[in-house]
């Protein structure tokens, strides 16, 4: 298959683990025979030292041309401080807005091999598999009014606003999703106190009267944040709005042991994908080498299985990632009892040296069916 993607690394660690993202890419390529186009654009603060704003319409062309984006992450110290428009993470709300991709799912999965580095107890987190689901393109983010006013006394304003066909879109998708897994949908709002939760809740119960076969609960946010720690296997499908999901799903990386393992993937109504790790340029490692390169190697293998349905392509990388965290090595991130700490690069050479053993015992078991 022949496919273009647009890779927009970014900055801090999103160089680094781009890297890797593109070298598993590369052996994939090979293995399975088929053709990826890269092209590169800027964002974020790097698009503004070359462009001088965080979302060149050149980049805009690049992604509008692709068949799937990778992105690594944006924003860094250097780029604080100025107008709010000239942020670099202005560039990443405005790609996610302007390209559509409303659904946002952010899977938490359990490891076993990494079940020390969570500072929770093995039996908490043992077999974790749920999928949090959070809409992107509106809310507290993009409402307008927004902005500072006042002369002498400072006021702010934000706006949450929503309207009914926005949350109708992401909801869908959360049952459709819960359909095809433990059929179990919790959604989580704050409709004890926010308008803009009573009419998601609403949409959600109009929604569950249409798939009948999906048991349906609703948490308050706080609430949420609480179970997320006493009892995350109860979770199966989370549905939530921008702000909420932003929150609970860095909580929840703690789960998996790290945020450097969580990777993510940003949908529309057609193929076309973003995909990118939660976590962002982590400034205080950039240059260390001490980056995980693995939620965003992973967010690769989403790409692979939802915008070009290359399933076996993305197990692949998957067991390869797996694998290579079987046999001990980690990143410093991930505060594994035992095994051996390497850097972010030495990690990817591991997980490309895991696909291509992969490669040749698949060869030797096809010569023998
Ligand atoms: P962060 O996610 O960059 O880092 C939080 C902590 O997690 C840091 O201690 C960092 O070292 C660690 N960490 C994150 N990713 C890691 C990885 N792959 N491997 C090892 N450790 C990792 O969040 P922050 O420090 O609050 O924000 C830094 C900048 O990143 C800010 O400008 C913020 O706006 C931006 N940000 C961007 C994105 C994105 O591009 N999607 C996401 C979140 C934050
Ligand atoms: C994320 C990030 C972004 C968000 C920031 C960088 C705008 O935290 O992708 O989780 O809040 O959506
Ligand atoms: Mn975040």
């Amino acid at each position: 298959m022949k496919k273009k993607i647009a890779v927009l690394e970014g900055d801090g660690i999103g160089k680094e683990v781009m890297a890797g993202a593109l070298d598993v890419l590369r052996v994939i390529e090979k293995r399975f025979h088929h053709h990826f186009e890269f092209v590169e654009g800027k964002i974020g603060g790097s698009a503004i030292d070359s462009y001088g704003v965080p979302l060149p319409e050149e980049t805009l062309r690049i992604c509008r041309e692709a068949d799937a984006i990778l992105l690594g992450a944006v924003g860094g110290p250097k780029w604080e401080g100025g107008p709010s428009h000239l942020r670099p993470e202005k560039g990443l709300l405005g790609l996610r807005k302007e390209m559509g991709f409303f659904a946002n799912f952010r899977p938490v999965k359990a490891v076993q091999s990494l079940i020390s580095a969570s500072p929770l107890k093995r039996e908490v987190v043992e077999n974790i598999d749920f999928v949090l689901v959070r809409e992107l393109t509106g809310g507290i983010y993009f409402g307008k009014p927004s902005g500072r006013f006042g002369e002498t006394e400072p006021q702010v304003v934000d706006t949450l606003r929503y309207s009914k066909h926005e949350m109708v879109r992401v909801i869908e998708k959360a049952f459709q999703l819960a359909r095809t897994r433990r059929k179990k949908l919790t959604s989580v709002d704050k409709a004890n106190v926010l308008e803009s939760s009573k009419l998601w809740r609403e949409v959600v119960e109009e929604t569950a009267s249409r798939y009948a076969d999906v048991e349906v609960e609703h948490l308050l946010v706080d609430a949420a944040a609480m179970k997320l720690i006493q009892t995350p296997r109860a979770f199966d499908v989370i549905v939530t709005e921008n702000l909420f999901g932003d929150i609970l799903s860095d909580e929840a990386s703690m789960l998996t042991g790290s945020l450097g393992m969580m990777p993510s993937a940003s949908l529309r109504e057609d193929n076309v994908g973003l995909y990118e790790p939660i976590h962002g340029s982590a400034p205080d490692i950039a240059g260390t080498g001490k980056a995980n390169p693995l939620a965003m190697i992973l967010s690769a293998a989403m790409m692979l299985r939802y915008s070009f349905h290359m399933v076996e392509e993305a197990d692949a990388i998957e067991l390869a990632v797996y694998e290579t965290l079987e046999a001990g090595y980690h990143t410093p991130d991930l505060a594994v009892s035992g095994g051996v700490i390497v850097n972010t690069k030495t990690m990817i050479r591991k997980i490309l040296d895991h696909l291509s053993e992969d490669e040749v015992i698949a060869g030797i078991m096809a010569t023998f069916q």
